[in-house]
């Protein structure tokens, strides 16, 4: 029996900065923001949107399509967490009223949460192959204003409907992972904004790919030809082409063709959104489906990194039809209608982001992409609710 994705839906607020002003803004070379670290645009979350707010977004976008009777499993997966007790997924769970018996939790290991979610939501349905999972990995990425990691921000969510039989991706058994305690990147729990020790998580971040790359092939008797595209966790999408410039070190030029092709469809959403942390990597999955032409049958290396850090590459095969889950179309539509934020309104609506609304104070949502928002606290209670 076959096991993978079957639905995948992304979210991304409807506000961005455009690279080139921000670049003006810190006196840099736009060029540095452009082909240094290869990001155009970063979307920005306001106070109304949070992880919670954009996980059930991004699931909207197939929940119609699905049997929710059948969903046994829902994981959450992010770094970008509201409550240090209750799990973003039981707000989830309401938001999208899936039954009761659903067995639902929250995890956490930086940017590599979504692939925790995915791997044992795997298993469950294997396990369980009546039964379907749905995974959410949900971030915003914040650095803080004029900071180093500022061209590296990003907030949105991809949430993954996994099944037995699945219509987009089929996973391939085995995996390859390597942990490590390091810091790299952390964010203490008195934070709103990441610490980082950039330049040295770069190196970690190739270090492991080549640990897990090597590995992976090793254990599967397979060679870096053999895969169709290489995708890769982008906090920038620099950070991927890095590792896949090593993936292709030395190949024959039909692959080194291949994989740069691959992987030029692969990092475009990443290059306008930003980084998403745990669901970046599924993003770019996302990135290739729509923008790689593949065949069905192809062979998809997926690499995943969260610092700390915990690495993981596994594998797995595009299913005949995938094209018809996909809607290039309507992600390029979301993305088109954000608002372009100058540099001082993006740190107005970053900077009041990065505070507590009075309790009780009612929030309304100017977002014209999200469905769903919070509306702030009463009682200490977060609320959440869906736009008239
Ligand atoms: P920086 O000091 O601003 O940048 O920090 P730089 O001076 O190293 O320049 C960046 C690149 O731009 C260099 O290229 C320059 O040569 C180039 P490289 O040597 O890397 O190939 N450059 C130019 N190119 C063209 N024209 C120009 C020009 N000027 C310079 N005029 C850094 C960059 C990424 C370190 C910083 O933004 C940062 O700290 N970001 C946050 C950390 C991060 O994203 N790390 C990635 C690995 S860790 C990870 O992926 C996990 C994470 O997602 C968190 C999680 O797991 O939860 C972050």
């Amino acid at each position: 029996m076959q096991v993978g994705i079957d639905q995948i839906g992304l979210f991304t607020p409807d506000k961005y900065v455009d690279m080139v002003d921000l670049a003006n803004a810190r006196k840099q070379d736009p060029n540095k923001f452009l082909v240094g670290i290869g990001q155009r645009e970063m979307s920005v979350a306001d106070i109304t949107q949070d992880a919670v707010s954009m996980g059930i977004n991004a699931t909207l976008k197939f929940i119609d399509k699905i049997d929710k009777n059948k969903v046994g499993l829902l994981i959450f997966g992010t770094e970008s967490s509201i409550d240090q007790s209750k799990s973003a997924s039981l707000f989830v769970k309401t938001a999208l009223k899936l039954k009761p018996e659903v067995r639902t939790f929250e995890v956490k290991e930086a940017c590599f949460g979504l692939t925790a979610a995915l791997m044992m939501a795997r298993d469950f349905v294997r396990v369980h192959p009546e039964q379907t999972a749905i995974v959410i990995g949900s971030d915003i990425a914040r650095y803080g204003v004029n900071t180093a990691g500022e061209v590296t921000q990003g907030a949105g969510s991809v949430a993954m409907l996994i099944k037995a039989d699945p219509s987009i991706l089929a996973l391939n058994n085995g995996h390859s992972a390597y942990s490590e305690d390091i810091n790299d990147f952390w964010r203490p729990n008195y934070s709103r904004t990441a610490l980082v020790d950039g330049k040295y998580s770069t190196q970690v971040y190739l270090d492991f790919f080549k640990k897990t790359y090597t590995d992976y092939k090793k254990q599967k008797g397979l060679k870096t030809s053999d895969f169709d595209a290489i995708t890769y966790h982008l906090p920038f999408t620099k950070m991927g082409m890095k590792a896949n410039n090593i993936a292709i070190e030395g190949q024959d030029q039909a692959t080194m063709i291949k994989l740069e092709r691959s992987f030029a469809a692969a990092k475009q959403l990443s290059s306008r959104v930003g980084n998403i942390y745990t669901a970046s990597l599924y993003m770019s999955l996302l990135s290739l489906l729509e923008n790689g032409e593949l065949p069905a049958g192809s062979l998809i290396g997926l690499f995943s990194y969260g610092s700390g850090a915990m690495a993981e590459f596994y594998s797995g095969k595009l299913v005949e039809g995938y094209e018809k889950q996909i809607d290039p179309t309507a992600d390029q539509a979301m993305l088109d209608r954000r608002k372009k934020l100058t540099v001082k309104q993006y740190e107005d609506v970053f900077n009041t982001a990065l505070l507590d609304p009075e309790d009780g104070l009612e929030l309304t949502s100017d977002d014209e992409v999200g469905t769903w928002y919070f509306a702030g606290t009463k009682d200490h209670i977060r609320q959440y609710r869906v736009k008239e």
